[in-house]
């Protein structure tokens, strides 16, 4: 499966099989994050890959009670420890991880795996049950799975909406983003 064709597949997955995913399956996702760039070659990420079922459990709780994140049959906590800000302004952690977990998610596809992000968790709580030290930040979360749904349709802008070639040449109607996001992100 080409790049494209796994953009185009990928969707985010709420409900899993009861099937865990192949050693060397996982290994191939996670190689493809060892993979990603990040800023200066620094690598500051780690990822605490969890398939134990209490702890999964644990972490449904600690993730708003998303269902599908107990039922998943691996969750990625994916971490930094990077405080580095780059001359742009911009943190280095949150960025280099969320490329690398998007190549998780992406490679996850090619394999007939599906993921899912998940942003609404209680760091504390999850570093407790992973027993991560508090100066690591938990980025994010993400689910990983056999699929047991299917892709919906999903809704994105079009394109003369969210880019200008040359300059910025947003109008009123076009120049931000939408005023109401979804509550679970
Ligand atoms: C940073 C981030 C955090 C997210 N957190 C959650 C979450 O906590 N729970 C959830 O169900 N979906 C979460 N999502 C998934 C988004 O809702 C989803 O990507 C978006 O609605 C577009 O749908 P699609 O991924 O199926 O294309 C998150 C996505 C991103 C990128």
């Amino acid at each position: 499966m080409d790049v494209y064709e796994a953009i185009r597949r990928r969707y985010s997955c709420r409900d899993y099989l009861d099937k865990p995913v192949e050693p060397e399956m996982l290994s191939k996702i996670l190689e493809a994050a060892r993979l990603a760039p990040s800023a200066r070659n620094f690598q500051d990420w780690r990822f605490v890959v969890v398939t134990d079922k209490a702890l999964r459990v644990k972490l449904c709780e600690a993730a708003n009670n998303q269902k599908f994140v107990g039922q998943a049959p691996v969750i990625i906590a994916a971490c930094s420890s990077s405080d580095h800000i780059m001359r742009c302004g911009q943190a280095v952690g949150p960025i280099d991880v969320s490329i690398a977990l998007e190549h998780i998610a992406l490679q996850a596809t090619a394999e007939g795996l599906a993921t899912c992000w998940v942003g609404s968790f209680y760091p504390d709580k999850v570093r407790a049950i992973l027993d991560i030290p508090d100066h690591i930040a938990v980025i994010e979360l993400m689910t990983l799975g056999y699929p047991a749904d299917r892709k919906k349709p999903t809704t994105r802008e079009p394109l003369e909406r969210i880019v200008s070639y040359e300059k910025w040449r947003f109008t009123a109607e076009n120049s931000f983003f939408m005023s109401d996001p979804p509550k679970e992100d």
